[in-house]
């Protein structure tokens, strides 16, 4: 028998010491006992991290989809997969059986055929919350199509950055989108994105919100009609372990983003395992993720690690703000929610808003709280104990990253002791270490560092597309022949882990990484500026906000500042998103440099933090004298 599922922490310890002292033979029962295979594999593992090349069951073949939805079709067919809610309130859910839902990605997949869509082509998804992107996401990995999901929220020129980064070949986006009370113009900023990429052939257009939108003739095509005339069963395509599953952006500390690509049967095996065992899913139980499927959360905890676990997992369309701040809690007693798994930004919100709108709602389905996305302080994790879980739940603070695929640092449920701000230890299989400056690995407990992995595990992305040597460069140079996450983190007494957050250019504001540069690139575009550097500052709901020092070709009173601010995060919200958007914007004679010409960023963060007490050595800079006037003029 294989430990497919661990139930308390001596197992955890026992399963743990097995998945690392021998890492094959205990990745390869998980796999055995547990999916669907078409071939197995020849060989477990191979692995170099110098080059770095990294294998999983090589040799096997499979389809993803036929272990999310086919083997379940005679044990759970009509079991719930997906519970769509929509954005309003007023509209009903919808409950798509196993059975619909083999139907319907099977339809959207000869869909997908029809249109000229084959194995390794890759496709956009620029789709709301709706039934349709989970569809289409699974009917692409029917066919053998590398999906490349972007997050409808990002403005046209990220969408069209990432289209021509990945040479899509078509488009599935929707005429629009509800957001709370307002509507997105989906379709136009596609088509805005469009003027610019030559590779994509169709778009592919699901109805949503009944707007009026322009449609390209030999272009464009509504999805409804084709969906209804396809054929209802499509034979999946058998995939080698190894092929491409998807690719998904991330941001990086250059202007591009990292398409990073994660591969079939280690991903599908290390998300269906972590999922199975972080929130303790049980056969009847309703989970929800409040993520959205454009983020590596949507993709692994969402789609495919719930539905190869044959479990019933909730897409919700709206905001936890709309119609009150009381959505949440009546989506879980409507669907009498198990497992509730969101993010410190959304916790801090709603608690903001005090628990009258909790105290309305049972709550009593709750068994697993989950958090994702960034260090969560001390106080919301005690709102969220005290006030959603009453103490009864416990919180699994799960770190891991897109480049990662899967749940890394968790509690396991019921099993893990819980602390608050703690992931506490590595899940199944995890070898973590801790580094100082010099590359050394920091051994022992109470002790702080980089974070780095040491061994590989199924679910690493496995290439940047289109740019190996990026991949090696950001995540394998850093410390030799280790995994450099980018994180910081301490170990404490017991061996329990806290993130302490980036070391890199990269700030986590609502959850949603941004990297610095492409911000910096979006400001420099004004004419009437010379310089510009971002910064993250605290704040209460959103973790981090964005700071901007912005020196200006030409000083003096000749132009409006409070104009300035308006068109500066007009063009960021162009460029990359209206979630980067700046909090505050000091304009400055100058920023203070290196004598190599580098920005001083960790002197600006202290600034922008008000926290100057303890500046270091300003001396050696280029222009030590630029900093009093910063600091004198901090908004
Ligand atoms: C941060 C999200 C503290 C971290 C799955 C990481 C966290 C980055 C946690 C990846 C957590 C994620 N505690 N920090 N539980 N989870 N992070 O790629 O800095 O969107 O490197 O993946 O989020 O963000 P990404």
């Amino acid at each position: 028998m294989s430990n497919y599922h661990i139930k308390h922490l001596e197992e955890y310890y026992q399963v743990y010491r097995k998945s690392v002292r021998n890492p094959e033979v205990f990745w390869e029962e998980i796999a055995e006992e547990h999916f669907m295979w078409r071939k197995k594999w020849d060989n477990v593992l191979s692995w170099d991290f110098t080059k770095p090349e990294v294998k999983w069951f090589e040799g096997a073949q499979l389809n993803i989809t036929e272990n999310c939805i086919d083997r379940h079709l005679y044990t759970r067919g009509n079991k719930t997969a997906i519970i769509f809610e929509p954005n309003d309130p007023k509209e009903s859910a919808e409950h798509i059986t196993y059975k619909q839902l083999h139907d319907r990605v099977c339809r959207f997949a000869n869909v997908l055929k029809e249109k000229g869509i084959k194995k390794g082509d890759r496709v956009c998804i620029y789709l709301p919350m709706i039934p349709e992107l989970a569809i289409s996401v699974l009917a692409c990995a029917r066919i053998g199509a590398i999906h490349s999901v972007v997050f409808a929220g990002f403005s046209a020129s990220a969408l069209a950055t990432r289209i021509k980064d990945s040479e899509c070949k078509m488009v599935i986006t929707s005429d629009g989108s509800f957001r709370g009370s307002k509507t997105i113009d989906l379709k136009g900023i596609v088509d805005e994105a469009l003027e610019d990429c030559d590779t994509i052939e169709s778009v592919l257009v699901a109805k949503r919100i009944d707007a009026n939108v322009n449609m390209k003739s030999g272009r464009d095509y509504w999805l409804q009609p084709l969906l209804d005339e396809a054929y209802h069963d499509c034979e999946p395509e058998i995939m080698n372990a190894e092929d491409p599953l998807f690719i998904l952006y991330t941001s990086g500390s250059t202007g591009k983003p990292k398409g990073m690509v994660h591969t079939t049967a280690g991903y599908m095996v290390y998300t269906a395992y972590t999922f199975k065992n972080v929130f303790q899913y049980r056969e009847k139980d309703v989970y929800w993720c409040t993520a959205d499927i454009g983020w590596i959360t949507g993709h692994s905890y969402i789609v495919y690690g719930p539905l190869c676990n044959g479990a019933t997992t909730i897409m919700f369309e709206g905001v936890p703000s709309y119609p009150d701040f009381g959505r949440f809690w009546e989506i879980v007693e409507k669907h009498k929610v198990n497992q509730f798994y969101t993010a410190p930004t959304a916790i801090r919100a709603l608690a903001k808003e005090g628990v009258e709108h909790l105290e309305k709602h049972d709550l009593s389905s709750l068994k697993v709280l989950g958090t994702v996305g960034e260090p969560i302080n001390e106080e919301a994790w005690h709102w969220y104990d005290d006030n959603v879980g009453k103490k009864k739940a416990p919180i699994v603070d799960t770190w891991w990253q897109t480049e990662t695929g899967g749940i890394m640092i968790t509690p396991i449920a019921f099993a893990t002791p819980t602390k608050p701000t703690y992931a506490t230890l590595p899940f199944i299989g995890i070898q973590p270490a801790l580094m100082d400056e010099n590359g050394k690995e920091i051994k022992g407990n109470q002790v702080d560092g980089r974070l780095c992995i040491k061994f590989p595990w199924p679910s690493m992305a496995r290439t940047i597309w289109g740019n190996h040597q990026r991949y090696k460069d950001t995540y394998f140079s850093a410390f030799e022949n280790k995994y450099f996450t980018g994180d910081g983190a301490l170990r404490d007494e017991v061996g329990y882990y806290r993130i302490t957050g980036r070391v890199d250019d990269v700030i986590i504001v609502s959850g949603h990484n941004l990297g610095t540069a492409p911000i910096e690139d979006a400001i420099n575009e004004h004419p009437a500026v010379a310089e510009s550097a971002i910064v993250g500052f605290p704040h209460d709901i959103k973790g981090n906000a964005l700071y901007g020092y912005v020196t200006l070709k030409e000083t003096g009173e000749s132009r409006n500042h409070d104009n300035l601010r308006k068109e500066i995060n007009q063009l960021i919200t162009e460029q990359v998103g209206p979630i980067a958007k700046l909090d505050k914007i000091q304009f400055t004679a100058g920023l203070p440099k290196t004598r190599s010409g580098k920005i001083m960023r960790r002197i600006l963060r202290k600034i922008a933090c008000k926290d100057t007490s303890n500046l270091g050595d300003t001396s050696t800079l280029l222009n030590p004298e630029i900093v009093q006037g910063i600091m004198d003029e901090v908004l």
